[in-house]
């Protein structure tokens, strides 16, 4: 169903026929980094996406050219570009969803965590801006270390009493694109028609895919199993070691980053049941302040956290396992927000 958009475009022999829907409101996104190895596509996905009416592009320079580009598509969204920390407040003002994909990519042998000094601060100035211009839009944080920015970004709302719990979304959409993927291949199985929920956070171990609830459900080996976890927790790595120094995952980003916006519309234009795995703050699933989980979308964001269900032995392990670290992160990044 989360397809729907991009099967249809390909099915249709007139896009523009498609897109041309002004049924739905107005909806102003922001993208901000648009003019970054996701921002870019990320961008022209959300220029397809019809439940768009205001495109903003907003990065530190390029994006002019970027919004140009874009805007020739013939579809229902008007496109503007904004570069310049004194364009930011333009580029926000009345925005109903907010995409940052801004900052500093992986370089082979670098973790997440390696990116925190440089993104941490670039996640800090964009959120003070997001709380002073359009404090009521829901965000979906891209930029990594996810597990440590989507609580920068708690702080800094806060900080400025604007901070709204059910609408902070950290994307980890990219595990479960990831997580269905090989496993349809292991499972001999249409990819269009499996579902994996993946939990925990978006770093190494944290990333807790569980296949016990994957359906269809083939009956894998365990050692099968332990192979797509481990895959799907490397899934990051195994790209950023391919493209050699060029950076991390852009293009199945921008499209995971599509599909997690998407949702987001949906929900806030009152589709029922939309359902997708996302970090979020979360003081039912664990102890935890954050955890990535199952989360019902609707029209203020968040509207149901939903628990685990049940785990198998593995995923249990792996759920104890990564506690630690998911704290430490969630941790650092608090700390981070506070110290200035
Ligand atoms: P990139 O370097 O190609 O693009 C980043 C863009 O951010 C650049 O255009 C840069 O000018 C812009 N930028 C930097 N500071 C900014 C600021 N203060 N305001 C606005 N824009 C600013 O990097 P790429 O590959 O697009 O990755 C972006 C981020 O996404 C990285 O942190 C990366 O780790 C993260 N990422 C997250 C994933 C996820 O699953 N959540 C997956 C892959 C990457």
């Amino acid at each position: 169903m989360r397809t729907a958009m991009l099967r249809s475009l390909l099915r249709s022999s007139s896009a523009a026929r498609w897109f041309s829907s002004s049924s739905s409101p107005e909806r102003k996104v922001a993208v901000l980094g648009a003019a970054g190895g996701i921002g870019q596509p990320l961008s022209l996905l959300m220029k397809l996406n019809p439940l768009v009416s205001s495109l903003s592009l907003y990065d530190l320079a390029g994006t002019p050219g970027v919004a140009a580009d874009t805007s020739h598509v013939n579809t229902r969204s008007q496109v503007i570009g904004y570069a310049g920390e004194d364009q930011l407040g333009k580029a926000l003002e009345g925005c109903d969803l907010v995409i940052i994909p801004a900052g500093v990519p992986r370089k082979p042998g670098m973790t997440r965590d390696d990116l925190f000094n440089i993104n941490a601060g670039i996640v800090k100035s964009l959120c003070t801006a997001i709380s002073k211009y359009c404090p009521h839009a829901i965000v979906n944080m891209i930029s990594n270390p996810v597990n440590s920015t989507v609580p920068i970004a708690a702080e800094v709302f806060k900080k400025a009493g604007t901070y709204n719990e059910k609408k902070l979304f950290g994307v980890t959409t990219l595990d479960v694109v990831r997580a269905k993927t090989f496993y349809a291949g292991k499972a001999n199985a249409n990819v269009a028609e499996v579902n994996v929920p993946v939990v925990g956070g978006h770093a190494g171990i944290t990333i807790l895919p569980l296949f016990s609830q994957a359906t269809p459900q083939p009956n894998l080996s365990h050692d099968v199993i332990k192979a797509l976890t481990k895959r799907t927790q490397d899934g990051g790595t195994e790209v950023v070691e391919a493209k050699a120094g060029k950076g991390s995952a852009t293009l199945s980003m921008a499209y995971a980053g599509a599909l997690f916006a998407d949702a987001c519309l949906k929900g806030l234009n009152g589709v029922p049941d939309v359902v997708e795995c996302t970090f979020v703050q979360s003081s039912v699933v664990t102890e935890l302040p954050f955890f990535a989980s199952k989360v019902r979308l609707g029209k203020n964001g968040v509207e149901e956290v939903l628990g685990l269900g049940n785990l198998s032995d593995f995923e249990k392990e792996g759920l104890e396992a990564l506690k630690p670290e998911l704290k430490s992160s969630i941790e650092k990044g608090i700390k981070f927000a506070n110290q200035s």
